[in-house]
């Protein structure tokens, strides 16, 4: 009997403890909370992981801080719900910061339970998913704070392309709170309810004298569509947390597992009729490359990954055959596909992070050429633009690429050609594989030729048209076999779903050394 009333009383003292623990911040700064429209920390777990599946580590940690009255204000958990769980089945580890205790900054103990999942999550080869909502360094903390950011950097530096990490910034994230997403695969943002900038809108004006808002400096919209540092800007903290579902289940767990694959009812054999007619005749007129990608993909589903930034050219991830796949394509729509700086920037890094986990890389290319300008010049396009031609030279993951219509001169090569180490190159009868545009190619060769005519007009006219017919199609390139199959477009779900199967072992290296050198 007494032994009994011992276990109750110890139980008792647990339960009292977890409860304070649960209670994070306290019911007002809670409610306080939920008002503004977020989740807190629990919750969104709850609706993050499998029902039931998570379980929390450390609970109990607090902080040792005494500076600044700091030892009256300890919370078990000290801002931060960490442990491990699943989504659909497949185990990650996670942390989610509460707001409600001390605005979820960063402190020492809070940094030393992120990295104690981190290293878990790096040694059993699982996913992490950090939800950020934090005020940055606990500034009571001084240096010791900083320290434990450094560590989670170092972290999140030693797991990047060994497991995947995506980030969701769910609150008002500054200063430190923003480095370590910029170093994760993903990073997810929320509208009207999260930001991030290393310095907000009164350091601005204090230092330049401007004036801007949280939201433009920093918000969803800001980030997703201007600055490219989120891939995703979602509706709400549910939707943020069902897409980060969403989008697990394209990737493997770590850097040694093959892409995942889902069953489909979608015939791999399956002819797609419309895409006969969806390329224009007229080479000068815009369409939507991504009715080509839903058309063919499984299912039509297609998930883009940077919908909002750099619109000229699609990222994103689909399945063919129930494998999963990443996918490249110009947009003719928006630029006439060319790329720039952005476009260079935002494809490059998805085509390495596709490398890093097994992921094969599908290209359909429209792209006249990079886009000319004093500004794209002067920003660096050389570099960017290299940025993409050596992630997709150096990706050793099956590469088919599918030539549209334009593939022009050095964007033709960028673009996932053969000659940048590609397996497989289609092209439809409408491609156009060739050093430039006609316009321009007459405008340059035949200058004087045209100026001394009688009739310029109808010379230059002539000199198009014989141009077009030599150059303007993909046989020089088939005849060359930088092309591999001139295809009906109809047949190009088939003949992706054929090429892959071919490549399903495919495996190839790049010369050891201890890394490259990137264009940065
Ligand atoms: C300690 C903090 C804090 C922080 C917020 N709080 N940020 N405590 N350290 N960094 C506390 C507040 O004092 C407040 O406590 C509670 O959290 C809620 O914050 P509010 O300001 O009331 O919330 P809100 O109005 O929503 O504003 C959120 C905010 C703002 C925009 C994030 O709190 C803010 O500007 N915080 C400081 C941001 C910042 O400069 N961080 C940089 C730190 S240096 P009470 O008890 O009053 O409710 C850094 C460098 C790292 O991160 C570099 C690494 C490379």
């Amino acid at each position: 009997m007494e032994e009994t009333n011992s276990l109750q009383q110890r139980l008792s003292e647990l339960e009292k403890r977890n409860e304070s623990a649960m209670l994070g911040g306290g019911a007002s700064r809670i409610e306080k909370h939920k008002q503004g429209g977020r989740l807190t920390a629990r919750e969104r777990l709850d609706i993050l992981l499998d029902p039931g599946s998570f379980v929390e580590m450390d609970r109990l940690v607090s902080h040792r801080c005494t500076n600044f009255g700091m030892d009256k204000t300890i919370v078990p958990g000290d801002g931060v719900v960490t442990g491990y769980g699943r989504v659909n089945g497949k185990l990650v580890y996670v942390s989610s910061q509460d707001f409600t205790v001390i605005g979820g900054s960063m402190s020492r103990t809070q940094a030393n339970k992120i990295c104690k999942v981190m290293d878990l999550a790096l040694k059993n080869g699982a996913p992490f998913i950090a939800l950020n909502d934090s005020g940055g360094a606990r500034i009571q903390e001084g240096i010791e704070s900083l320290g434990g950011y450094a560590d989670i950097f170092t972290r999140n530096v030693m797991a990047s392309g060994v497991i995947p990490q995506i980030t969701a910034i769910m609150g008002p994230c500054a200063g430190g709170a923003v480095y370590s997403p910029s170093i994760t695969d993903f990073v997810f943002m929320v509208k009207n309810t999260s930001y991030m900038f290393v310095t907000g809108p009164d350091v601005i004006k204090t230092v330049t004298h401007e004036e801007v808002t949280k939201e433009d400096l920093g918000g969803a919209t800001t980030h997703s569509s201007k600055s490219g540092v989120a891939h995703f800007a979602t509706n709400d903290d549910k939707h943020c947390l069902l897409m980060i579902r969403e989008l697990l289940s394209f990737v493997p767990s770590n850097n040694l597992d093959d892409a995942p694959a889902l069953p489909t009812k979608d015939r791999p054999d399956r002819l797609v009729e419309s895409l006969n007619t969806l390329i224009p005749d007229n080479p000068k007129k815009p369409y939507d490359m991504l009715s080509v990608i839903t058309e063919c993909v499984d299912e039509g589903y297609f998930l883009e990954v940077h919908k909002h930034f750099a619109q000229n050219i699609i990222v994103g991830f689909a399945r063919f055959n129930g494998r999963s796949v990443g996918i490249v394509a110009n947009q003719p729509s928006i630029l006439a596909g060319c790329l720039n700086i952005e476009a260079s920037r935002k494809a490059a890094r998805f085509i390495r992070l596709c490398d890093s986990f097994n992921i094969p890389i599908v290209s359909f290319v429209d792209v006249p050429g990079f886009l000319p300008g004093k500004d794209q010049e002067w920003n660096g396009i050389i570099t960017h633009g290299a940025k993409l031609l050596y992630a997709y030279a150096e990706a050793t993951v099956p590469k088919i690429t599918v030539i549209t219509r334009k593939a022009y001169g050095g964007a033709y090569i960028v673009m996932g050609s053969k000659l940048l180490r590609s397996d497989v190159n289609l092209a439809y009868p409408s491609a156009e594989i060739a050093v430039m545009g006609a316009d321009g190619a007459v405008s340059i060769i035949f200058r004087e030729e045209i100026a001394k005519a009688k009739d310029p007009a109808a010379e230059r006219a002539r000199l198009t048209a014989e141009y077009e017919a030599k150059f303007s199609n993909p046989y020089v390139s088939a005849e060359l076999g930088y092309t591999d199959e001139v295809i009906e477009p109809a047949m190009t779900r088939k003949r992706i779903i054929d090429s892959l199967e071919m490549l399903k072992n495919k495996r190839d290296v790049m010369p050891p050394k201890k890394h490259g050198n990137i264009p940065l």
